[in-house]
């Protein structure tokens, strides 16, 4: 984003072009303000600001700053040394500068454009510093910034002392994100604390190992919503990539102070009545939604069938991409939105159909209908599929204790270590064809095996793809190098269809 600021004789005036919001029109009584509050004068002249580039809408406040700055060179009340510097800010009446949503993607940016040094709110600072390769030069008023931009020539931008990923002090990031309140919604459960319900364990080990798309389907009470609360104790920390984009993620969004890499990937479990908007991302500022938020991460769709049919449809593009795209003013920006997708639902409206302990009260047809609210192409996008009923009274007590979430949190890890130092390091839930099959180093006999189990599961394309993808991880999982026949056999438990199936059952 470029401000071009020209200042001419003529009758006073003040206008922006280029697009700008209502917010930026704004943007005219800050900068008037705090020209005149930081000892400056407002020239008297015809003041014209170009926004660049055109065709894009500007928002925000975060180009108040640059404005402002602009007004001074171009009136001569400023001369600028030799330096090259990005300016980011907005502006108080008073010539106070505040911090603004979206610093470290801004200052990123402008690094990749050539530009290093870049003015910033002092109090985002510590953010902006997380870009790799940028120096930082923090301001707390317009008139230290009108210093900073003057002294170009003679003082060096100092670049502030961060603690960079991978760097010796990468450990007091971790430190200083274990402070931070986490980013998840959900409280935290440990695996050691749920009883039974092997199976739908395994999946999630297997699920939040590999990348895969996870469906528990199970009454109410069989404890879908406490294994979900299991996930943020599950997943290892971000690497550096990684830690920096859901920074980037966490920056946009501009809720909360950002002074480290977001090193603990995002859990995001919203509500079923989120609107579509809140799920996918948009409004005045683009903010992102749910799918974005949860980048990097898990996003958790509890009671999957009661979400709104267009907000359940936009989980496809995500799924199948990895990004989002959102419409606005006739423009479509498309955010990151690459996350482990893990469901539960009730198999029908009552939540008993199937269930060993009681009778499912739903008229005919009622559930096959509920089930329906997953579309096929959503149900296509599901690796993973796993019935659970309700674990009996008596074995909710006592009993040998369970796994703990250390134990599994470590198999999951290393199996995610194996697929990175892969070919190209992608999550087997991401791997499609060729380089899947490669990716397995079946024998002949594990080759054959998978083809049975294809048939007899009419599995079709994207079926036998994600018998091999969870068989892979399956394998990663045991430290295995080759895909085997017993991780096909396991694999294949997790087949599609326990839903329809089951009400065919009982029906
Ligand atoms: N397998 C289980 N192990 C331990 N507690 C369980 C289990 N299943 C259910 N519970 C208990 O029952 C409560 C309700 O379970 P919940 O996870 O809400 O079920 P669901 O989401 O499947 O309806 C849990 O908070 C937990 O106290
Ligand atoms: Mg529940
Ligand atoms: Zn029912």
């Amino acid at each position: 984003m470029r401000v071009e600021v020209d200042v001419a004789p003529g009758l006073p005036g003040f206008t922006i072009v280029g697009l700008p919001d209502a917010s930026l029109s704004e943007a005219r009584e800050r900068v008037r303000g705090a020209l005149r509050n930081a000892g400056f004068h407002h020239p008297p002249r015809r003041i014209t600001v170009n926004l660049a580039p055109a065709e894009v809408r500007k928002t925000g406040a975060s180009l108040d700053l640059a404005i402002a700055l602009g007004i001074l060179l171009g009136s001569e009340q400023l001369r600028a040394g030799a330096l090259r510097v990005g300016v980011i800010g907005e502006l108080g009446l008073g010539g106070e500068i505040r911090r603004v949503p979206g610093l470290l993607p801004m200052c990123l940016a402008l690094v990749r454009r050539g530009v290093t040094s870049v003015i910033v709110p002092a109090d985002g600072a510590a953010e902006a510093g997380l870009a790799p390769g940028a120096c930082i030069i923090p301001v707390t008023t317009l008139a230290e910034a009108a210093e900073a931009l003057r002294d170009g020539r003679s003082r060096r931008p100092v670049p502030v002392p961060l603690p960079r990923a991978g760097g010796p002090a990468a450990e007091g990031i971790a430190l200083a994100d274990a402070a931070l309140p986490a980013a998840s919604a959900v409280p935290v459960a440990d695996l050691g604390d749920v009883r039974g319900q092997v199976v739908a364990r395994r999946a999630l080990e297997i699920a939040l190992a590999g990348e895969h798309s996870l469906l528990l389907v199970g009454p109410p009470g069989a404890g879908k919503t406490l294994l979900a609360q299991t996930i943020p104790g599950l997943l290892p920390d971000l690497d550096d990539a990684s830690a920096l984009a859901a920074t980037v993620v966490a920056s946009a969004a501009g809720d909360r102070h950002i002074a480290a890499l977001v090193r603990r990937p995002p859990v995001r479990s919203p509500h079923h009545t989120i609107s579509y908007a809140g799920m996918v991302g948009g409004g005045p500022r683009l903010s992102p939604g749910e799918v974005t938020m949860a980048d990097q991460g898990v996003l958790v769709a509890d009671e999957l069938p009661e979400f709104g049919r267009d907000v359940l449809e936009a989980l496809r593009q995500p799924l199948e991409e990895g990004v989002v795209s959102v419409v606005r003013v006739g423009r479509a920006a498309v955010m990151p939105a690459r996350f482990t997708f893990v469901a539960a639902m009730n198999p029908c409206q009552c939540g008993h159909l199937g269930s060993v302990d009681r009778a499912c009260t739903c008229p005919p047809g009622a559930a096959e209908r509920y089930q329906r609210r997953i579309s096929g192409p959503l149900q296509d996008r599901i690796d993973l599929w796993v019935g659970v009923d309700r674990v009996a009274a008596v074995d909710l007590v006592g009993g040998p204790p369970a796994e703990s979430s250390a134990i599994v949190a470590a198999r999951i890890a290393a199996a995610r270590d194996r697929q990175r130092a892969r070919d190209d390091g992608a999550p087997n839930g991401r791997v499609r064809g060729r380089v899947l099959a490669d990716r397995c180093r079946m024998d002949a006999a594990t080759e054959r095996r998978a083809v049975d189990l294809a048939d007899n599961e009419r599995l079709s394309g994207r079926g036998t793809d994600r018998l091999l993808r969870v068989a892979r991880t399956i394998a990663d999982l045991e430290g295995s190098d080759r895909v085997r026949i017993r991780h096909v056999d396991e694999a294949a438990h997790f087949r599609s269809r326990v839903l329809v199936a089951k009400a065919r059952e009982v029906a």
